[in-house]
């Protein structure tokens, strides 16, 4: 992976930093040493990234390499003369928009081997004096003299956000070298939540055991749903697909969010169905935003909001989309009763680290699956996460499964639970539970239009104006 010739190693220096020598374009020049990555570092999560392949994959997702383009461009304020990071700098792409947009010096962290090639990549674009790498974990970096920096760039978002947990670094880097009116970028993301039908997973991989060369293979079919429901599909869900309308079931504000708040989140919804369809899955995805505003001194706002947006009717990324595959269990004979089967189903996203397959414990593994992701450009990042996600599932018996038939106004509910392991900050377990929404109790306010939260969303409303009324404006 290293240029050829290029990179010398300096293991006497203190510094932190990647040093390359050059026959490019300036001849010898004053640039820091390479000091390299401590081995305990090497963990296969950094391994995964030394894959110039995952790069080539993620600069070449036009939407979202051109969502950080755009919010660094369009807000050159924010750039010009400053000190910045790229947290998790990779090839150095956003190093090099930064570079671009006037920074006067980028440090671009990076905890994989592709910390060697960036000074060169600088280098070879005339920015060798701006950008300076350090081939470290974020975490593990001094600044010289404990300086600050203006703005923290990265790109650390996972599939439905929070898979990879690279967050919690940006957390840390935030901490400790973001000045007191610094700028994260992304600025906010939010998760979104739609239940949805899954009609060519299904017709391709569900009820293609209907009829097989004219034999019975309903049970093939059952195990192959069964198999969907433990653990997360990542594919692209066609917006027609989805039941309802988009609802956001979590916001981080980056500027502020704690590695505490990362620990567990749980969202409870209710929601109305707005397409008549089959049930068979909650739709799973996120966006960014890159919130670049401020004012001048006469109140005049300037610079730009940017947003990456992974949702199905949005340009797919190799994001696409994660659903949790639903399916109703009941007794033979006796009416699917979607209402009294709540079904609760672990999605453990472990890095590195494979569970062991154990059917009697009720655990099983699901790694390396590619069958259902692999869609064109995006398999390669695909396959290196789907390779490190266990999948454990609970409460999920063998049955007969049932269409879930929902009409237009039907409101379906759900509770999503997303905890992060004590152990590993890499670990999630997702769990999701159906309600139903006659029995369980929907948060205050509720957006669904049962007759009580209507109720209470009109009371709501009616005190939020009353209280609108009551401001006396001063101007
Ligand atoms: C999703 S890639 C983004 C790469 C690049 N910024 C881009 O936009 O193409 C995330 C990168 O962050 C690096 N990384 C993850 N955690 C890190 C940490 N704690 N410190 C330094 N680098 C980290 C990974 O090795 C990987 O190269
Ligand atoms: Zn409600």
């Amino acid at each position: 992976m290293n240029p050829k010739n290029t990179i010398m190693p300096d293991t006497n220096s203190e510094a932190d930093t990647v040093s390359m020598t050059t026959e490019g374009d300036g001849g010898e020049e004053d640039i820091p040493d390479l000091v390299p990555i401590e081995e305990q570092s090497r963990d296969e999560y950094f391994a995964s990234y030394e894959d110039v392949e995952i790069h080539r994959l993620m600069v070449n997702d036009v939407p979202r390499t051109t969502a950080y383009r755009d919010a660094i461009y369009k807000n050159k304020h924010l750039f010009k003369d400053k000190i910045v990071m790229d947290v998790g700098a990779g090839t150095g792409i956003l190093s090099l928009f930064m570079a671009s947009a006037g920074a006067k010096k980028v440090y671009a962290v990076e905890a994989s081997g592709m910390a060697q090639v960036i000074q060169q990549v600088a280098r070879d674009n005339g920015f060798s004096d701006i950008i300076q790498v350090f081939h470290k974990r974020v975490e593990d970096i001094i600044l010289p003299e404990e300086e600050k920096v203006d703005v923290i760039v990265s790109e650390w978002m996972g599939f439905y956000l929070l898979h990879e947990s690279m967050l919690n670094s940006i957390i840390i880097a935030r901490d400790t070298f973001l000045s007191d009116e610094g700028t994260v970028f992304p600025s906010e993301a939010r998760i979104y939540a739609a239940p949805c039908s899954l009609k060519s997973l299904y017709s391709e991989q569900i009820n293609f055991w209907d009829n097989v060369y004219g034999f019975n293979m309903n049970s093939v079919k059952q195990y192959a749903l069964r198999s969907k429901m433990i653990k997360p599909e990542v594919c692209l869900v066609p917006e027609d697909d989805l039941l309802a309308n988009p609802t956001c079931i979590k916001t981080f504000n980056l500027r502020w969010i704690t590695e505490e708040e990362l620990r567990l989140f749980t969202e409870t919804t209710f929601i109305a169905i707005a397409r008549a369809g089959n049930y068979q899955g909650l739709c799973l995805w996120f966006e960014c935003d890159f919130d670049g505003r401020d004012y001048d001194e006469e109140g005049k706002e300037f610079g730009t909001v940017v947003t990456l947006s992974t949702a199905p009717s949005s340009p797919s990324t190799h994001w696409k989309q994660t659903v949790v595959v639903l399916g109703y269990i009941s007794e033979p004979e006796s009416a699917p009763s979607h209402n009294n089967d709540s079904q609760e189903i672990e999605l453990t996203c472990n890095e590195g680290h494979p569970a062991p397959h154990s059917q009697d414990e009720g655990h099983s593994e699901a790694c390396g699956n590619t069958s259902n992701i692999n869609n064109g450009s995006d398999e390669g990042k695909q396959k290196s996460n789907e390779q490190n996600q266990t999948v454990e599932t609970s409460n999920v018996e063998y049955g007969i499964y049932k269409d879930y038939k929902v009409d237009v106004d039907e409101v379906v509910g759900w509770k999503i639970a997303l905890c992060q392991s004590d152990d590993n900050v890499r670990h999630y377990t997702m769990t999701v539970e159906m309600l139903d929404p006659e029995v369980e109790e929907h948060p205050m306010p509720c957006q669904c239009p049962m007759p009580r939260c209507l109720i209470i969303s009109k009371m709501i409303e009616k005190e939020d104006m009353e209280a609108d009324d009551d401001i006396i404006d001063c101007t």
